[in-house]
């Protein structure tokens, strides 16, 4: 104890739509081949979720298995976070959707949009309200389904871009464990790089941007490629140094799953072996905001996580954004 309250992970949750749609089930699908999507992207499969589903279904799914091993009712939630760019509908947020899914009538609930990097901001925010005293748990939940924004004839965004929902249980604790340090980045002059140019006020729902194709996801991806890589080794060094660590004080990374090829070069760059980076992507995807807890959550249940170890999380996305934080288990 130090004196200073913590944000303690106190449970890990997630849930994957049971629907797995291989590389070769692509391949029929656009101009694309397995051989390609596996050795630039690293992703093998992803799950997808079925017509008529909702994130939250899954997201309730995750924030449920969290909330069971952290052994917190619904009834004791303070708060709930939902990082997400793929909401249920655009008006309430989903989070709503989810504290009545779940039975936490009078906890509060927001979305939060910060693409990719939509978990981390939404932990950074989380732990405020824990550190100030203001709450005592909060549910941080990533969930998305990118696929129902997906135009499956762009062979650009549809092999990368995935379904899914992580969940991290929060509590405030008096322990040295818990989150150490954050940073959190913006850079707005690049919000063309990955968007979804239509539904929102610019340009309302219409027959016009359906035939124009904008109520898809765009990515540009080499170039938020180059970015992501620069930009995730400084947020990583930094934050590493607010928490008065170096790389090789961290037991496991746990990096957004973009593009296995980011993750092997940020991995390299801060010197960890392969042991110390966790990767999932092979069989999830790119899952934007739900990457980092469903890998956190994989890496609790399957023993990777001991009690003591620094963990660090990095990600990169839509906005720009990006950002990182490191958490003593
Ligand atoms: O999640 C948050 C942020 N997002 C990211 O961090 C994603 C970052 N970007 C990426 O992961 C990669 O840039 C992609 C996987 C999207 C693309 O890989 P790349 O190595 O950057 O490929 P590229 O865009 O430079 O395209 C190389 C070639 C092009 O053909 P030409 O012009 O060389 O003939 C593309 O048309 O590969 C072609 N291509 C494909 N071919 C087969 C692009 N997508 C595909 C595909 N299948 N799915």
């Amino acid at each position: 104890m130090n004196g200073k309250f913590r944000a303690v992970v106190a449970g890990t949750g997630s849930s994957l739509p049971a629907k797995v749609l291989t590389n070769k089930d692509l391949e029929k699908m656009v101009d694309t081949s397995d051989e390609w999507i596996t050795t630039r992207t690293g992703i093998r499969e992803r799950h997808v979720a079925e017509e008529g589903q909702g994130m939250s279904e899954y997201a309730s799914a995750a924030g449920r298995k969290a909330m069971e091993m952290a052994g917190v009712g619904a009834a004791d939630l303070d708060m709930i976070i939902c990082a997400t760019v793929t909401p249920d509908m655009p008006i309430p947020s989903t989070a709503c959707f989810i504290q009545h899914q779940l039975g936490a009538k009078g906890a509060a609930c927001f979305d939060m949009a910060a693409g990719c990097s939509g978990y981390i901001y939404a932990l950074a925010v989380a732990e405020q309200f824990l550190v100030s005293g203001s709450c005592e748990r909060i549910l941080v939940i990533g969930a998305e389904l990118l696929s129902k924004f997906l135009n499956w004839k762009d062979r650009t965004t549809c092999v990368i871009f995935a379904d899914g929902a992580g969940a991290s249980l929060l509590c405030r604790g008096d322990s040295d464990r818990g989150v150490l340090a954050t940073i959190l980045k913006a850079d707005g002059s690049m919000a063309d790089f990955i968007c979804l140019p239509g539904g929102g006020t610019l340009h309302p729902p219409s027959e016009k941007t359906i035939s124009e194709g904008l109520h898809y996801i765009r990515m540009r991806g080499n170039e938020t490629f180059k970015l992501a890589i620069r930009s995730l080794e400084e947020v990583s060094r930094d934050v590493l140094r607010k928490a008065g660590l170096q790389p090789s004080d961290v037991d496991l990374f746990i990096p957004h799953q973009a593009n296995r090829r980011i993750i092997d070069a940020v991995g390299s760059r801060l010197g960890f072996e392969e042991d110390r980076v966790f990767v999932n992507i092979d069989r999830v995807g790119n899952t934007s905001a739900a990457s980092i807890p469903i890998a956190l959550d994989e890496a609790v249940r399957a023993g990777r996580v001991k009690r003591g170890n620094a963990l660090l999380f990095a990600a990169f996305g839509a906005g720009l954004t990006w950002g990182a934080a490191v958490v003593r288990w």
